[in-house]
């Protein structure tokens, strides 16, 4: 007898397809069309990139924005703004993309890993509390799948420290904590627009702060070190070219029009998926703290406990479910484990004692960090843009693997 799993050759759960990403329409092709026929492609003389930044911070309520051409960018223009080099260290969680530290790295400074909270997936703020050093020099927290960190304990350990804290937003596009959207609470909050992002131009990347002296500084660094006013072939500070095009900066403001309802529907669909997983044995959707106001979900998180589909390997369970019709991927790999640090090939980027000092946390447990790596499932934030009935669905496909589970084996 056949199987009823799709990825056996049985039917699939999915009855109609999921939204697709990036979504467009005549106003994108308008806006790009009026790029190309201003003859104006670039940043410095243009308006739609201008436009943008001060739209997406006032979003977000934040007095400045500056446009960068990534989500790494944004966090090297950041702590280049932020005086950080060589000798630095800067915490970091273990569970992120390799970009939250990179960037550290490019800065010559150390990225100190640390672990994350067992539920949220987000930086633990007890653990950053206990790797500052005197050569800490800032903070990074990531809110992951869209979930923030917990800020009320970052904002008061960066105050007790006096350490800048850094929101990594690459996923929180119009997430809030208490009502207020992340980004403001520290220093700055740094956000990607790379295609998979809750909107996106391809590429592209933003700052936003509401301290105008480290504005001033972002903004120089980000444009060769010029400043406002001066003539244009001077150069006051170290800086580099990471200007944002107009192509980008013109489709971002139409793609922010949308982000409000899209968010909307995200954060609904996120708590629906919530109360429909959590009947699944096995699967713990990632906790949602009561002051997250609203999850803008760069990506639906839960956790996978293998025991309950009869020891199915998480690899073989997002194969089946996929098969399904519904996109699920594994997680980000913890980067304590990747060979750009255990190779020691992140050395290059240090100096002096730093260079060839042991880094013992290089060899810590991160238990809640492999937990979120190696056990957690991911459902991409587009799929979230779907309705009811595409949820109900995302649950039976999985309903459906942990009941033929054994087939798989
Ligand atoms: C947590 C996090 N930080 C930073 C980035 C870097 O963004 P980009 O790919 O735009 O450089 C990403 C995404 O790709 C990310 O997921």
């Amino acid at each position: 007898m056949m199987s009823a799993l799709a990825l056996l050759g049985g039917e699939k759960c999915k009855s109609k397809p999921f939204p697709p990403w990036p979504q467009y329409d005549e106003r994108e092709e308008q806006a790009l069309k009026n790029v190309l026929e201003s003859r104006v492609w670039w940043r410095t003389p243009g308006t739609q990139t201008l436009e943008f930044e001060r739209a997406f911070a006032r979003f977000h309520g934040a007095a400045y924005g500056i446009a960068v051409t990534n989500g790494t960018a944004a966090i090297e223009v950041t702590l280049a703004a932020l005086g950080i080099g060589p000798g630095d260290e800067v915490i970091v969680p273990d569970f992120t993309f390799i970009a939250t530290a990179s960037a550290v790295l490019f800065a010559g400074a150390l990225p100190v890993l640390v672990d994350v909270d067992p539920h949220t997936y987000c930086v633990d703020p007890a653990a950053v509390e206990a790797a500052i050093t005197p050569r800490t020099k800032a903070i990074i927290a990531v809110h992951m799948g869209g979930h923030p960190a917990d800020l009320d304990a970052l904002v008061d350990i960066s105050r007790k420290h006096g350490l800048p804290l850094v929101e990594d937003c690459a996923h929180a596009h119009a997430s809030e904590w208490r009502g207020r959207k992340i980004g403001t609470f520290g220093t700055a909050g740094t956000f990607s627009f790379q295609s998979s992002k809750t909107m996106t131009a391809g590429e592209g990347g933003i700052i936003i702060t509401n301290d105008a002296e480290f504005e001033r500084l972002a903004r120089s660094t980000h444009d060769c070190g010029r400043m406002p006013g001066e003539w244009f072939y001077s150069h006051f500070i170290y800086g580099s070219n990471y200007r944002l095009s107009e192509w980008q900066g013109a489709v971002l403001n139409v793609q922010l029009t949308r982000l409000d309802e899209q968010t909307r529907q995200r954060d609904q669909n996120g708590r629906l998926l919530d109360d429909l997983l959590v009947e699944i044995e096995g699967i713990v959707p990632q906790m949602r703290d009561k002051r997250c106001t609203r999850n803008g979900h760069y990506g639906y998180i839960f956790h996978y406990d293998a025991r309950a589909f009869g020891g199915l390997p998480i690899g073989r369970f997002i194969e089946a479910v996929n098969a399904e019709g519904i996109p699920t991927q594994a997680s980000y790999a913890p980067l304590h484990d990747m060979d750009v640090f255990t190779s020691g090939a992140y050395r290059k980027r240090l100096s002096g004692e730093q260079a060839t000092a042991e880094h013992p946390f290089l060899h810590q447990p991160f238990p809640n960090t492999m937990k979120a790596a190696w056990e957690t499932v991911w459902i991409p934030q587009y799929a979230l843009l779907g309705d009811e009935q595409d949820m109900y669905e995302v649950a039976a496909a999985i309903s459906k693997v942990q009941q033929h589970a054994k087939e798989l084996q």
